[in-house]
């Protein structure tokens, strides 16, 4: 297997040294894998790069918008031309199933395919003004220079969220990639660049661990360099962004944690709420930002559920990420360590349910019908938690991993209340066959996206995705949604009459008869 060596880029040339250090990143289904050999930056690489991007910005935003556009499209394409070795080098690194790494690499081509027309567009208006010989303009102006830090669970697709409309706005970018699926960020970074034929500086890679990123973020941001940061990750870590860049009386585009209820009504589908459970609970091995939280469950159709969502589960095929199964590994060690924790939050109240046993699966702690060798990278069991309720920690808080909580209700007002209790509002989900019952979820649940009969994961590429409370500040990603983002609104007023005309003052007025009766 090629392994590669990876190191930051700047102004379009590699950075040879590694001031941060150099790691090792991985294969998790089979960790004596080395996928790549990664130099990392510090702090200092940090701002060389942001200023790298303030010097490249202007020219870039002097390229008119459907030449980028044309740029998108082409990237578009070189990424379409390169799915399967992208997708294959993406399950490598981060052990995410074959064909859920195509679709992930699908979703960059679909980006792309939404955002080359804007190039055409991305529309201004012509308002009338309220004075004769005046007329009155918007128009979108790139927000400048962007930085953006993402996970490594969804190592291109949700990058390209931020890259392709930054760069298609006319914006220069410093991505900041995780570091353990740094040679899939290397090979999209690549094909962007080349796709794009972009020049050098318009975007700018730096590989760095996650206290440096701030220090240098820090640094950036007091030099002037950066006027606007994305962030995808913990909701611990986008707080602080947050606090940093208000600072700087910026506002950042933060997408954070979720933990995403499904509601199962008393006339819902079960089998179809089974289904929609197993992929959104144990699918990417529950490692996507909109993977299911809990599970609540009419008190008439609890049993029912939960003795075919538990066979499901225990039914399901889990290990190597290039066969047929429901999950592979966790993503990185540092991964599978927290879940554990997480597993600790188990209670003697609780039922657990879905394997053979929990946490690591090992020789000694085996599921049945593993496909492979689990003892050849990090697999953990999927586990349901029945009899979760406020209060627990596992109820309240995120447990990314593979592990879905349970719990019941009475009213449709009491599952609103319990899918609004922990206080995020990523996704939702909804199995009913009653329309009341999904539009009265609908308003009531605090969540930014919500699924009526699917699961609360696989959002579309041109619908607005992003959160609310701890799942973030309310920005909201892809489709037009997302050009308020990377763009400034200008208001423009020509006054072509040669006087001065006052707003507000010099206006004609016509006299309306308001004693007239009928
Ligand atoms: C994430 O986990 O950060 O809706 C994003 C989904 C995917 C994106 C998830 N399209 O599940």
């Amino acid at each position: 297997m090629d392994q590669r060596t990876v190191s930051s880029v700047i102004a379009g040339r590699p950075v040879a040294d590694a001031p941060g250090g150099r790691i090792l990143s991985t294969n998790p289904a089979r960790l004596d894998e080395v996928v790549a050999d990664v130099a990392l930056g510090d702090a200092a690489l940090l701002v060389t790069a942001a200023q790298a991007a303030r010097d490249a910005q202007r020219a870039w935003a002097d390229v008119p918008a459907p030449v980028r556009g044309r740029a998108i499209a082409n990237i578009g394409r070189l990424v379409e031309d390169n799915k399967q070795a992208l997708a294959d080098l993406v399950t490598r690194e981060i052990g995410k199933p074959y064909p859920e790494a195509l679709g992930e690499v699908q979703e960059i081509i679909d980006t792309c395919d939404f955002f080359l027309g804007e190039g055409r567009r991305l529309y201004g208006q012509t308002v009338p003004s309220e004075m004769p010989d005046k007329q009155l303009f918007t128009f979108r102006n790139p927000v400048g220079t962007v930085a953006v830090i993402t996970a490594g669970n969804f190592p291109v697709a949700v990058p390209s969220w931020y890259i392709v409309p930054a760069l298609l706005c006319g914006n220069t970018v410093v991505w900041k990639p995780a570091e353990y699926s740094a040679a899939a960020a290397s090979a999209l970074h690549e094909l962007f660049c080349r796709g794009g034929g972009l020049p050098p500086g318009v975007f700018n890679v730096v590989y760095a661990d996650g206290p440096t990123t701030y220090a240098g973020l820090e640094r950036a941001l007091d030099a002037g360099l950066i006027d606007k940061v994305g962030f995808t990750g913990s909701s611990e870590v986008g707080a602080r962004i947050g606090e940093l860049t208000g600072r700087h009386l910026q506002s950042a585009c933060l997408e954070l944690g979720g933990k995403n209820p499904m509601v199962v009504t008393a006339n819902a589908d079960i089998d179809l709420a089974v289904e929609g459970a197993l992929f959104g609970g144990f699918g990417t091995a529950g490692q996507r930002c909109t993977s299911l939280g809990t599970v609540i469950c009419h008190e008439s159709v609890h049993d029912e559920f939960l003795t075919r969502f538990a066979e499901a589960t225990a039914a399901a095929a889990v290990g190597d990420p290039f066969a047929e199964v429901l999950y592979g590994p966790m993503l990185d060690m540092r991964f599978a360590m927290r879940f554990e924790q997480f597993l600790g939050w188990i209670g003697p109240h609780h039922k657990v349910m879905g394997s053979s046993g929990i946490g690591r699966i090992t020789a000694a702690n085996p599921r049945a019908g593993f496909v492979g060798d689990p003892e050849a990278g990090i697999f953990c069991h999927p586990t349901i938690v029945e009899g979760v309720r406020p209060g627990d920690e596992i109820f309240d808080r995120e447990t990314f991993g593979p592990l879905v909580g349970v719990t019941t209700y009475r009213t449709l007002d009491q599952a609103v209340e319990l899918a609004n209790a922990p206080g995020y509002g990523l996704s939702s989900s909804i199995y009913t066959s009653d329309a009341t019952e999904a539009f009265r979820f609908r308003r009531g649940v605090s969540a930014g996206m919500v699924s009526v009969n699917n699961s609360t994961s696989g959002a579309e590429a041109h619908l607005p995705f992003g959160g609310n409370g701890k799942s973030g500040n309310g920005s909201r990603q892809s489709g037009q949604w997302v050009l308020d983002q990377f763009t400034r609104w200008q208001a423009l007023n020509w006054d072509y009459s040669g006087r001065l005309q006052k707003a507000q003052m010099d206006v004609a007025e016509l006299t309306p008869d308001r004693d007239f009766r009928l």
